[in-house]
């Protein structure tokens, strides 16, 4: 795909910085979703098996004014890292300087070694010359498998390329195939699904989905918001009125470009919304005040499923409605477990990423069996609006 990978070098002995996202969720000290440190695996496996000396690169949060903050120290993953991945992993308390310098010369062949928070340095987010030649200095090759934080020009993502030989890891090459396969050179005809509260928030998104795909199914409150611009009376359902315009603009640019875009047919609405809330399936054009819309209905269910019926590849983006509060997360379920169903029976390609979308997935079962669900938030929202990511660009140098 234009960039190298771990096969096109001799590893044995070499010093390889790789650069992974271990931003992992955590709660009262302890990690509660260990998808992207096991998504990590298969490159860990690779170069330690081919005689490396590893050194991991990454950030956790947004430590405040890029400085030292305890809270913050990746030292707690050690022994996450070394249960998940089946390996010793030894910690050097910083990411530039003598501490990973005599951790690389320390590391046997094959051994692992996790350099300290690399946003512990403002330099880093500044994507400083003189930092990223600090981060490189005891690397004999840079590997990036970190596609989730590609979407920032930092120091670890983009400087330290200007450094050393680079090279894609195998969860990015993962990623950025399956990223092809949806959007680059998918399998036609295609399925965008967009949900989630807010347009103003995804309007790069819907403007580019509408140039791509075959069908746009819009869900969640954004629903709400095209609804409204067609001149529905959506009761008092969640909705931006002053994105009407663009609403508008979106709906045209389909047209033009022979999008189809799928509206809600009918929605479940609630007076409140809370658990096992009374409600109602209501056509979306006639919502009685106090009501709101929370989910799709049965109608809708079916439309979306008809279209799906056609399609070969799906892009999967955000929840159909509030899949938090049970029951009204069965729109989401029932297409997800639609899609997975299909996605067994290789009719269909199905890629996820992005935010709440995973969550929502899991929620309804059915994420082991997308054909590729990413690990990455923001970035898979840019790569979803078009942008090129400077991550990835640098590796294409
Ligand atoms: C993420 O969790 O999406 C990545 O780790 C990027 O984190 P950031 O938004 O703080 O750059």
């Amino acid at each position: 795909m234009g960039f190298k990978t771990l096969k096109d070098f001799d590893l044995t002995g070499q010093v390889v910085l790789m650069r992974a996202d271990l931003n992992v969720p955590r709660m009262d000290g302890k990690v509660t979703d260990t998808t992207r440190i096991d998504r990590l695996k298969p490159s860990i496996d690779y170069l330690t098996q081919h005689g490396a000396k590893v050194l991991i690169l990454s950030h956790f949060g947004r430590p405040e004014g890029g400085q030292h903050d305890p809270q913050m120290s990746l030292a707690f993953l050690v022994p996450v890292l070394q249960e998940r991945w089946g390996t010793n992993v030894s910690f050097a308390a910083d990411c530039i300087g003598e501490a990973p310098l005599s951790l690389a010369q320390n590391l046997k062949n094959g051994e692992v070694g996790l350099l300290e928070n690399v946003r512990f340095y403002k330099e880093e987010k500044k994507n400083d010359p003189d930092f990223a030649e600090k981060l490189a200095a005891p690397g004999d090759l840079y590997v990036n498998d970190a596609f989730s934080v590609s979407h920032r020009a930092h120091a670890s993502t983009e400087g330290i390329t200007k450094y050393l030989p680079s090279a894609a890891g195998l969860l990015m090459e993962a990623e950025l195939t399956a990223l092809d396969q949806a959007l680059g050179n998918p399998e036609k005809p295609v399925m965008a699904i967009t949900g989630g509260s807010k347009i103003s928030t995804k309007l790069s998104v819907l403007h580019n989905l509408v140039e791509k795909v075959d069908y746009l199914v819009l869900g969640g409150g954004m629903a709400n918001t095209f609804l409204h611009a067609q001149g529905a009376n959506i009761g008092s359902s969640l909705c931006e009125e002053e994105m009407a315009d663009e609403a508008r603009q979106i709906m045209d640019k389909a047209n033009v470009q022979n999008c189809k875009i799928i509206l809600p047919a009918d929605c479940v609405c609630v007076s409140d919304i809370k658990p096992h809330a009374d409600h109602d399936i209501i056509n979306p054009h006639n919502i009685p005040e106090g009501k709101r819309a929370i989910d799709v209905g049965p109608k809708s269910i079916d439309l979306i499923k008809s279209a799906m019926d056609e399609c070969k590849t799906i892009v999967w983006n955000g929840p159909m409605g509030v899949f938090e509060i049970p029951p009204f997360d069965k729109g989401t379920n029932a297409l997800a477990q639609y899609v997975a169903e299909k996605t067994a029976q290789g009719a269909l390609t199905s890629i996820a990423g992005g935010g709440d979308t995973v969550a929502a997935l899991e929620n309804a079962k059915s994420k082991s069996h997308f054909s590729y669900v990413s690990t990455a938030g923001g970035a898979f929202l840019e790569w979803l609006e078009g942008k090129e990511l400077p991550g990835v660009q640098a590796l294409l140098k």
